[in-house]
């Protein structure tokens, strides 16, 4: 077969590149913005493809770049094929794919399968036709209970506050039939029951496939498939086959028929984001004839305690073993608390239901074990995210004004969750005021606006200091690329003292020491690659990381 532009694409062989790659997470609307209205946009990503590929990424992950009113920073896509006008043109995109593609870096955009924007055509004709028409079918529309239809179809409860069902209003004004929604009102849940849903989706992929994209991030991939009756839902019980949308089992026919579409074209990735607490569970997503790789949640949700991350990293490898999968490391992303911060606070594990904003947090301890996370990350068997700013050591900003929040678990928690703003805000390049190069001179203010003390967090700033977050990250990743035994194969843990975790990589010439206790410890012998901060007295102090290649 043939790509769109001709390209005899059949021949060239599977490298299986996603078994080793290190993906650096774009959030297009933060990352630069190229024409100076305070949106990040495709140009300056462009415009700082050289930055990337030098870092040492093998690739990019774009949230999702689509049409949409942006209810849900773009998660709420109204047109699958195009890019927002706020980004560029789907001219711009194909421009951006044959650049990263020139440099060397490969390109993973983010579909979003379990919901579309209101504004979408096939929702709007469904409002628009009556009820129990084909429409409504591609959606979960049902009337509703008690006498006149005011309460809703059942229990479920919106991932972001409130209930997970909205009234429509018919033409004449009367209350109509509610739908279904399992994040905000603005994205309804599409019902994957319809044929016509499932067309519509392999057509995407193959879509974004035929322009060269090598990879696909699947939003909520789990959450596909509901119970039809839409029975009440138990809220005892976790994800699984009986819950009533979480990783129910007819989401893996889906998946399977994804794999077939992927398999059409060579060394095309499909990356599931999946939450699920069963880990045996969370395998079955990355059988063979599945998904290629899901992102390991439990990693980025773990305290900084060497005997919870020793048992991640072990439960990890035991689950993706069986399946013959590459496991993936994640400390952060566009969800979650910035992990400078989490790693500051008293209590350093991360939980979805409870963001702990403003929790105090010693920064500077924060930064100090970010630093040895990025090294044990890099070091794990398998891909590893960097979620952009990350390699600036950003954190969270907690202080964003209220007027300034967008995110949906803002407005639907009336207030009392602050949400994902803080982890979004656009990125400093240089300069010593806001926007910090983020926009040229003369441009709109940020989307959301910088702490003026990120001055010192700038990339320029930064790239001068050998000491900082940035050239550690650039170090990091030459030597994960020049060290043969790093990426994807074996591991051994080696015997340490408590609280210090230690292994080797490959057949044991690599090790990676972390240090997560109090008191110091002595590294195997052998030559020091990289230290996270300075050795003190030839030992590896408390919260810090080294990489040694052993004699
Ligand atoms: C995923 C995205 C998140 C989004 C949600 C709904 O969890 O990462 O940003 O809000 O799905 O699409
Ligand atoms: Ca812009």
């Amino acid at each position: 077969m043939t790509s769109r532009k001709g390209l005899a694409v059949a021949d060239e062989p599977t490298d299986r590149w996603w078994c080793s790659a290190v993906i650096y997470q774009i959030y297009v609307r933060s990352f630069a913005d190229g024409n100076g209205d305070g949106i990040g946009d495709l140009d300056g990503v462009r415009a700082r493809l050289g930055y990337l590929a030098d870092l040492g990424v093998d690739a990019l992950w774009f949230t999702p770049w689509f049409p949409s009113p942006m209810a849900d920073g773009g998660y709420d896509v109204a047109d699958y094929r195009d890019v927002a006008p706020m980004f560029g043109t789907l001219a711009d995109a194909e421009k951006l794919i044959d650049e990263a593609h020139a440099s060397g870096v490969r390109i993973i955009i983010d579909v979003v399968p379990n919901h579309c924007s209101n504004e979408h055509p096939w929702f709007q004709r469904a409002l628009a036709a009556a009820p129990g028409s084909p429409e409504r079918e591609l959606f979960w529309f049902r009337p509703g209970l008690g006498e006149n239809g005011e309460l809703p179809p059942n229990n479920w409860a919106s991932i972001f506050g409130g209930q997970a069902w909205t009234r429509t209003t018919n033409d004449d004004g009367t209350p109509g039939e509610w739908y279904l929604h399992l994040f905000d009102s603005a994205q309804p849940d599409f019902n994957w029951n319809s044929p016509l849903v499932r067309n519509e989706f392999e057509d995407i992929l193959r879509f974004w496939f035929d322009r060269g994209v090598d990879g696909i991030r699947i939003d909520s991939a789990a959450l596909l498939i509901k119970d039809n009756d839409l029975a009440d839902a138990d809220l005892t019980g976790g994800p699984g086959a009986g819950h009533a949308y979480a990783d129910r089992d007819g989401v893996h026919d889906v998946y399977r028929s994804w794999r077939r579409v992927a398999d059409e074209y060579p060394n095309r990735a499909l990356i599931g984001e999946i939450w699920l607490p069963d880990t045996e569970r969370f395998a079955r997503y990355l059988r063979s004839d599945e998904l290629h790789v899901a992102f390991n949640f439990d990693f980025l949700c773990c305290a900084w305690d060497a005997d919870l991350l020793r048992s991640v990293v072990d439960v990890t490898m035991a689950a993706h073993r069986p399946v013959g999968a590459p496991a993936t490391w994640v400390l952060s992303n566009h969800d979650v608390v910035r992990h400078v911060t989490r790693y500051g606070r008293a209590d350093t594990s991360f939980d979805m239901a409870d963001r702990r904003i403003g929790t105090p947090s010693d920064l500077a301890l924060g930064e100090r074990r970010a630093r040895a996370a990025a090294m044990l990350t890099l070091a794990l068997p398998g891909g590893a995210y960097i979620y952009q700013g990350e390699e600036f050591g950003l954190a969270e900003v907690e202080d964003l004004p209220d007027d300034v929040r967008q995110d949906p678990f803002w407005s639907r928690s009336d207030h009392t969750e602050p949400g994902r703003d803080g982890c979004r805000v656009p990125l400093p390049w240089s300069g010593s005021q806001p926007p910090f190069g983020f926009s040229g001179d003369g441009a709109a203010a940020p989307w959301l606006p910088q702490p003026p003390s990120w001055a010192d967090r700038t990339m320029r700033a930064q790239a001068a200091r050998p000491d900082s977050m940035l050239t550690l990250y650039r170090e990091a990743l030459r030597l994960r690329r020049a060290q043969p035994e790093l990426g994807d194969g074996p591991m051994s843990w080696l015997p340490t003292e408590p609280g210090v975790l230690a292994f080797t990589r490959g057949a044991g010439g690599f090790a990676c020491v972390v240090n997560v206790s109090g008191a110091p410890t002595t590294l195997p012998a052998g030559e020091l690659l990289l230290a996270s901060d300075p050795l003190v007295d030839g030992q590896l102090p408390p919260d810090t990381a080294a990489w040694v290649r052993i004699f």
